[in-house]
C-alpha cells in the first residue's frame, strides 16, 4: 500500500492529461539500495516488494490498464544461487501473501515468460493465481517471470515457421501482426510507458517487441523507494510528451512535406 501521506497527495487522474493504458516497469536497483545501507541484497529484494504493492495501487488510482513488471529475467539465472531462491520464495511469499487481496480488488494477474525450467511449485502458483483471477475486470497486473523479450519473439518466430511448415500460414503473411499475434499476452492494449528506476538506461531484454513506439522514462531512484508520487512523477512526464508513432505533428499538407513518413518519430 502507499504511504498514507502519498494517497493524500496523489491528483485526480483526471488532472494528469494523456494517460497510459498500459505500463511496464524495470524494477531495478534492489541491490545497489541494500549495499547503501550495508545489508544483503535480499533485504534490497524484499523492500522492492512493497514498492511493488505501493505501485500496483497507484496504477489502479491512476486507472491504468495493464502493467507489466519485470519480477525475474531469463537472464537472472547468472545469479548466484541463493539470490535465485531468494526470488523465487519471494515470488511464493506474493502469492500467498498477496493474491487474494489482489483478488478482491478486481485486479487480473497474467504470466508472461518461460514456464520450463522453473520449479514445479512455481509453475503450480503461477497457474494458480492466474485461474483464480481470470474473470477480473479490473486492472490487469502482468507478471514478466522467466521472461526474456528476445526468446519472445524467437517464440513467436518458431510457433510461425511451425504453422508455414504445416501449410497452415504462407510465409508473405508472416508480418509485424502476426508476430504480434504470437507473443505470451497478444490482447494487452499497446505498452504505451516504460518506467525504469535505478538510474539506469537501458532495456535489458524486456518487451522488445512492444516498446517500439512506447515512451520511455528513467527515475532516478531505487525501485525500493518507488512510491506513488515516483508512478505519478512519470505519468506527468508521459503526458507531456508529443508522441507521433513516426508521422508528424503537423497536417503535412500544410508544411509540403511528404504525404507519408517512412520512420523515427
Ligand atoms: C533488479 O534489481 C530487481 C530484480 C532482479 C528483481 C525484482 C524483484 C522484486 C522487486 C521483488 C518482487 C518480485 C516478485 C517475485 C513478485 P537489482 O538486483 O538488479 O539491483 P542492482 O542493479 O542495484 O543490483
Amino acid at each position: 500500500m502507499p504511504r498514507r501521506q502519498d494517497i493524500t497527495k496523489l491528483l485526480a487522474p483526471e488532472a494528469i492529461g494523456a494517460l497510459p493504458r498500459h505500463v511496464g516497469i524495470i524494477m531495478d536497483g534492489n541491490g545497489r539500495w541494500a549495499r547503501a545501507r550495508g545489508l544483503p541484497r535480499s533485504k534490497g529484494h524484499h523492500a522492492g516488494m512493497k514498492a511493488l504493492r505501493r505501485a500496483v495501487e497507484a496504477a489502479d488510482h491512476f486507472r491504468v490498464e495493464a502493467l507489466t513488471i519485470y519480477s525475474f529475467s531469463a537472464e537472472n539465472w547468472a545469479r548466484p544461487k541463493t539470490e535465485v531462491d531468494y526470488l523465487f520464495s519471494l515470488l511464493r511469499h506474493f502469492v500467498r501473501r498477496d493474491v487474494d487481496d489482489l483478488h478482491r480488488r478486481n485486479v487480473r494477474i497474467r504470466i508472461i515468460g518461460e514456464r520450463g525450467g522453473l520449479p514445479e511449485d512455481i509453475s503450480r502458483l503461477l497457474r494458480h493465481c492466474e485461474e483464480l483471477t481470470r474473470a477480473n475486470s479490473g486492472l490487469t497486473l502482468v507478471v514478466a517471470f522467466n521472461y526474456g523479450g528476445r526468446q519472445e519473439i524467437a517464440q513467436a518466430a518458431r510457433q510461425l515457421a511451425e504453422k508455414v511448415a504445416r501449410g497452415e500460414v504462407r510465409a508473405q503473411d508472416i508480418t509485424p501482426q502476426a508476430i504480434g499475434a504470437h507473443l505470451h499476452a497478444p490482447d494487452l492494449p499497446e505498452l504505451d510507458l516504460l518506467i525504469r528506476t535505478g538510474n539506469e538506461q537501458r532495456l535489458s531484454n524486456f518487451l522488445l517487441w512492444q516498446s517500439a513506439y512506447a515512451e520511455l522514462v528513467f527515475l532516478p531512484e531505487y525501485w525500493p523507494d518507488f512510491d506513488a508520487l515516483s508512478f505519478q512523477r512519470a505519468l506527468l512526464e508521459y503526458a507531456a510528451r508529443e508522441r507521433r508513432f513516426g508521422g508528424l505533428k503537423e497536417d503535412p499538407r500544410k508544411v509540403g512535406a511528404p504525404a507519408k513518413a517512412s520512420q523515427g518519430g
